[in-house]
């Protein structure tokens, strides 16, 4: 693991410890408790804890005379003067929201990223906030589940690349400087493979699906220096994460010297009892204090219990010091005993929402739209974009076209709607002076059943040159605690496609949603489909440019589009099975012949009514560019532990417009210690290419590269055959071979 600032660690930890060898057995105790704000009043009771020393963290408060004033108290008037940990979820954006994660990861853009998380750092700690409970690195394979919306995916290489870019943005390169958060690596860990893709539930994960998919990403914040951890709400294996030891001490600290300091999720250490892993709080304090939760998120069973289980020899004065520890190490990071500004009001908030900012939003927003349909038009063009010119009247219909709040997604706590412009508001602003806009929403909500805004919509469609409709989810479907049975277009919104599409006219479909949706049915009835996710406060501004060719469509897919629900999980990773389902072997239910024989279909592992493959894979994304893959050379074909590969590919522009592909190199290792996936992603890289011109992208692969945790769960590199494909997404692709000698 390296650490980017080592001395003041250890400056940290020097100081740390004289100060613990100060502190009483009720102050160490206060250190442990994260209080709950008091939407920006400084309650008497909050005064009179902090005073005691009984408080070592608040949450929720963003008020800056509050935040500066509890730190004052905690600082002038507690008898150690030991400031707070301010923690916020500043999960994608804090006045300045940025697309939802998924949404970001779809940029596969590790700068832009890196980017957002430092402007969200930026406005974060001018109202004083010091720590984020961000990056969200949980990996899921299930779009039902309303957090997939926070997470960066459904790969561990993109996933954690991803997640040391959004670190290195929060934390920058020193964590006591004015604009440095300290992050938080969440949910630790399983939390992704929650059943039936309800959230706050269990999962059941083998020890080798874990090592080789659910914890790189976790690994990599750990090499990425990140502050903290936060243990997950859910059911691992049958221990709730916030009791695991194998999690919290095997793997965090032992296998991976993780120094930070670990946060229970909200509650999570008294849900124990409710899980049915304690009897009560006592049980539960006892628990998570064992296996390594340092910091109690809001509830009390450490504050109420701690004591009496020490008086009991149940947990030892040690115990508490190493936690206490670990928190107190992390307030000397972040400067805050030293005068560095952190704890007081800022003198200036003016630059919140400034339009550096909203600048870098709208680049995050065009980056993470992937185009997903662009159908050649009778007239032999393509849909999109949209010709301004022969444009002179624009319908924008739909829910989501003129919601400046909904685009903005889930957990924008602090984002500011005023500052968020909509699609629609956005094509206003652009052809205010040769084309007529209208607008219409067809249906009230994206939930909304009824039909009686039909009407409107056709007579809004019916005499313009182009129809954009805006549909989707509203934020509140997808993140915390807001998972669906059923991910299709909610409400009577696939209606209302079919009656637009009544009119004959090429339909632009533009969708904004926390997850992949079910969209199979109208993929036929629209011309071009542009997926924005929940785009941010730039969200309008952004697709605008995208549909009128201002900007290019560069966005993949960082998860997999189900055809159907009922395909869930469906990943590219997937494993071979013993019985593959193969187009040979796939045999649609409609097509079986009245009483076939049992053993007359294919045998495979497949459905009988939905083909095996996905409606869009993962790495997928069109552009208004075409690119063609050409010469595709390994420096060798053979890898050994010494001797790593380089991958060359020639990629060549072939359209008169410059843009953005997405280079994506997989490999499928075809004889395993175990099973292997038959797709694994191990190098992307984002590159421009000017029009009509050729780009050459090297891209190293060491046998390292090649390793995973085989029978016994140890990490290895086994000598044999590989197969490598460079290409445009994880279904396509250059094809060569290679060996590897471990
Ligand atoms: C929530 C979430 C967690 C969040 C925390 C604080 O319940 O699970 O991701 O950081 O509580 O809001």
């Amino acid at each position: 693991m390296t650490n980017p600032h080592p001395q003041s660690d250890r400056q940290a930890d020097t100081r740390a410890i004289s100060l613990l060898n100060e502190m009483t057995l009720h102050e160490k105790i206060g250190q442990l408790q994260q209080v709950n704000g008091n939407g920006g009043q400084v309650t008497e009771h909050l005064r009179s804890q902090i005073k005691q020393g009984l408080v070592g963290s608040v949450i929720n408060e963003v008020n800056a005379d509050a935040l500066a004033e509890v730190q004052r108290i905690a600082i002038e008037e507690s008898r150690l003067g030991i400031p707070l940990l301010i923690g916020r979820d500043v999960i994608h954006g804090f006045r300045t929201i940025f697309p939802i994660p998924l949404g970001q990861a779809a940029s596969w853009c590790e700068e832009t990223i890196k980017q957002g998380a430092e402007i969200a750092a930026t406005e974060a700690s001018i109202v004083g906030i010091n720590w984020t409970f961000a990056p969200m690195i949980d990996i899921t394979r299930d779009p039902r589940w309303g957090r997939i919306a926070e997470c960066l995916g459904e790969d561990p290489v993109l996933n954690s690349r991803l997640t040391a870019a959004m670190i290195s943005g929060f934390q920058g390169e020193d964590l006591s400087s004015r604009g440095s958060l300290a992050a938080c690596a969440k949910h630790f860990a399983g939390y992704g493979y929650t059943e039936s893709g309800k959230d706050y539930h269990y999962a059941n994960i083998s020890e080798n699906e874990l090592r080789n998919v659910v914890l790189p990403p976790f690994k990599t914040a750990v090499e990425a220096s990140v502050a903290t951890f936060m243990s997950s709400f859910s059911d691992l294996n049958g221990i709730p994460a916030s009791a695991s030891e194998w999690l919290m001490q095997d793997i965090l600290r032992d296998e991976w010297q993780f120094k930070g300091m670990v946060v229970s999720d909200w509650g999570s250490i008294k849900d124990l009892s409710t899980h049915g892993l304690t009897a009560n709080d006592k049980e539960s304090a006892y628990e998570s204090a064992s296996a390594g939760i340092d910091m109690e998120m809001v509830s009390t069973c450490y504050q109420n219990h701690f004591i009496e289980l020490m008086e009991e020899n149940k947990l030892s004065e040690a115990q508490l010091d190493s936690m206490v520890l670990r928190i107190l190490r992390l307030k000397f990071q972040l400067g805050l005993f030293d005068d560095k500004g952190k704890t007081k009001k800022a003198e200036r908030f003016d630059h919140l929402g400034n339009d550096e900012f909203l600048a870098a939003a709208k680049n995050a927003a065009v980056k993470s739209c992937v185009l997903l349909q662009n159908n050649t038009l009778k007239n032999g063009k393509k849909t999109l974009p949209l010709n301004v010119a022969d444009t002179s009247s624009i319908a924008v219909i739909g829910p989501l076209a003129d919601d400046a709040y909904e685009q903005m997604g889930t957990w924008i706590f602090d984002g500011d709607e005023a500052l968020s412009i909509s699609v629609s508001s956005a094509i206003k602003e652009t052809l205010k002076d040769n084309t007529q806009v209208k607008f219409a929403k067809g249906v009230s909500t994206s939930r909304c059943n009824k039909h009686d805004g039909f009407a409107e919509a056709i007579e809004c469609a019916k005499d313009a040159d182009q129809v954009v409709m805006v549909l989707g989810e509203e934020s509140i479907l997808s993140g915390e605690a807001h998972c669906r049975s059923d991910i299709s277009l909610p409400g009577a919104q696939e209606a209302l496609v079919d009656a637009i599409a009544e009119l004959g006219k090429p339909i632009v479909l533009v969708i904004m949603a926390g997850r992949p949706l079910t969209i199979a049915s109208i993929t036929n009835k629209v011309d071009a489909i542009l997926y924005a996710w929940h785009p941010g406060t730039m969200g309008g501004p952004a697709i605008r440019d995208l549909l009128f060719g201002y900007e290019v469509p560069s966005g993949k897919l960082p998860v997999t589009f189900p055809r159907v629900i009922g395909q869930i999980p469906i990943y590219y990773s997937q494993k071979n099975s013993g019985r593959p389902a193969t187009d040979s072997n796939f045999v649609h239910q409609n097509d079986i012949p009245l009483r076939a024989a049992q053993t007359s279909l294919g045998m495979a592992a497949n459905h009988l009514d939905v083909h095996f493959t996905p409606l869009y894979p993962f790495g997928f994304g069109l552009s208004y560019a075409e690119f063609e893959y050409k010469n595709l050379e390994l420096s060798c074909q053979k890898i050994t532990s010494k001797a790593p590969i380089t991958v060359s590919v020639e990629v060549f522009n072939k359209s008169d417009i410059d843009a953005d592909e997405i280079v994506q190199l997989y490999i499928r290792d075809l004889v395993g210690n175990v099973t292997r996936p038959i797709k694994e992603l191990k190098h992307f890289k984002r590159v421009s290419i000017k029009a009509k011109s050729s780009k050459k992208v090297e891209m190293t692969l060491s046998a390292k590269d090649l390793g995973f945790y085989g029978r016994d769960n140890t990490f290895l590199v086994e000598s044999g055959q590989f197969h490598l494909w460079v290409g445009a997404d994880s279904s396509s692709g250059l094809f060569a071979e290679f060996v590897l000698e471990a």
